[in-house]
């Protein structure tokens, strides 16, 4: 089993599949960078499906029980099913799961993506008032077409569901006990994100983080909650079960209570590369190694000794140690 230099086992692989994405959230792809003349990855950058599949199941060999397919915006790549059916295929595989905003997530797509193997599907939405929706994707879309979604992902029995909300103070910190509100019963699970200075384009300042501690209380005014027992090593997400019985809520503490000591992940972005940590400034290149003809255990090899080697726990030491600059969300996915 592999195992870093903190003593972290490697379990979960999140594999961006484009860097591209339909939205422009202003937490993660603000306008005036991810514009027009923005250079995303070229077509010929992008690994293949095969490739993909291959390095994933090098990853299983490694320790790797769960996937997440993630982007930019996942389903803007074509027949992602069929990346889904392969990745399924590989012996060893326990969970798979893809995180997308909806807008592409049709009652079709839904029913490929589950006949495929997927197990299991995270939509984003940030609020329930469409003005503050719009506002924060930028891209005018309706928080109707993000409900038709989770219909259809429910239906299609991509279950349970979670719809992350990122909470930032004075643009939807109002929202949070609406969304709660609403899924309350559904047996969807809604989590709500501190808002994280990933990247460095989103003009993050701590002022605008609503704690964890903060989102518990204004939810346990209205519903009273309490904390339940993480269903595996290392889930980011803190659960709170409503006590009336009304199902569960997630909270995910990134800034004022990081988790970085049980964190197993490992990200591939689109164009191939390794990053071991969310705000790492660089990755390191298996797409070379891929294309330059590598047999399984060479490239398997370059996996275990960067893995052995990982000492990343960025959001511990945060202002210690920033790297000058960081990769973006967008290129290695939520
Ligand atoms: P489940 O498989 O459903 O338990 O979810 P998950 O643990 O894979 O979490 P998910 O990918 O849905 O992540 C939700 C959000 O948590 C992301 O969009 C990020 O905002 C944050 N997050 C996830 N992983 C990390 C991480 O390694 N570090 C930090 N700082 N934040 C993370
Ligand atoms: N802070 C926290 N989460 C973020 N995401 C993107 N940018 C940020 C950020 N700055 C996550 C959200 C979103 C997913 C695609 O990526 O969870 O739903
Ligand atoms: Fe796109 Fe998700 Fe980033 Fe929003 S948060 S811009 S939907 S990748
Ligand atoms: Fe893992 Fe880096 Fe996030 Fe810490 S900051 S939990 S090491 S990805």
């Amino acid at each position: 089993m592999a195992v870093d230099a903190l003593g972290r086992p490697l379990r979960d692989l999140r594999i961006s599949v484009t860097d591209r994405c339909n939205f422009r959230c202003t937490y993660c792809m603000p306008k005036e960078v991810f514009g027009r003349d923005f250079a995303f990855l070229e077509r010929a950058e992008l690994l293949t499906f095969e490739e993909i599949a291959r390095l994933a199941q090098l990853f299983v060999r490694e320790g790797v029980t769960k996937f997440r397919l993630t982007g930019g915006e996942p389903l803007l790549r074509r027949d992602i099913e069929r990346l889904v059916a392969m990745l399924s295929r590989i012996r060893g595989v326990e969970d798979i799961a893809l995180t997308t905003n909806g807008a592409l997530l049709t009652r079709e797509k839904a029913l490929a993506l589950r006949n495929a193997g997927l197990n299991r599907i995270t939509l984003s939405l940030d609020s329930l008032d469409d003005a503050v929706f719009r506002r924060m994707n930028d891209v005018e879309f309706p928080v109707a077409r993000v409900l038709d979604a989770i219909d259809a992902a429910s239906d299609a029995g991509l279950t349970p569901i979670k719809i992350d909300m990122v909470v930032k103070r004075g643009e939807n910190d109002d929202s949070i006990v609406g969304m709660a509100s609403r899924f309350r019963g559904t047996g969807h699970i809604v989590r709500f994100i501190e808002y994280m200075d990933v990247g460095n384009t989103n003009g993050w300042r701590m002022e605008d983080v609503v704690s964890a501690r903060e989102i518990a209380e204004r939810i346990a005014e209205q519903w009273p909650i309490e904390p339940i027992p993480s269903n595996y090593f290392g889930e980011v997400a803190e659960r709170w079960r409503y006590i009336d019985g009304a199902g569960e809520i997630g909270i995910i503490s990134s800034v004022t209570q990081p988790f970085c000591g049980s964190c197993t992940r490992a990200r591939l972005s689109a164009d191939g590369k390794l990053y071991l940590c969310l705000f790492a400034g660089t990755g390191h290149d298996l797409r070379g190694l891929l294309r330059g003809a590598a047999d399984d255990e060479t490239i398997a090899a370059a996996i275990r000794s960067r893995w052995h080697k990982r000492d990343d726990r960025y959001s511990e030491i945060r202002t210690e140690a920033t790297p000058a600059t960081k990769v973006e969300m967008s290129h290695i996915g939520g």
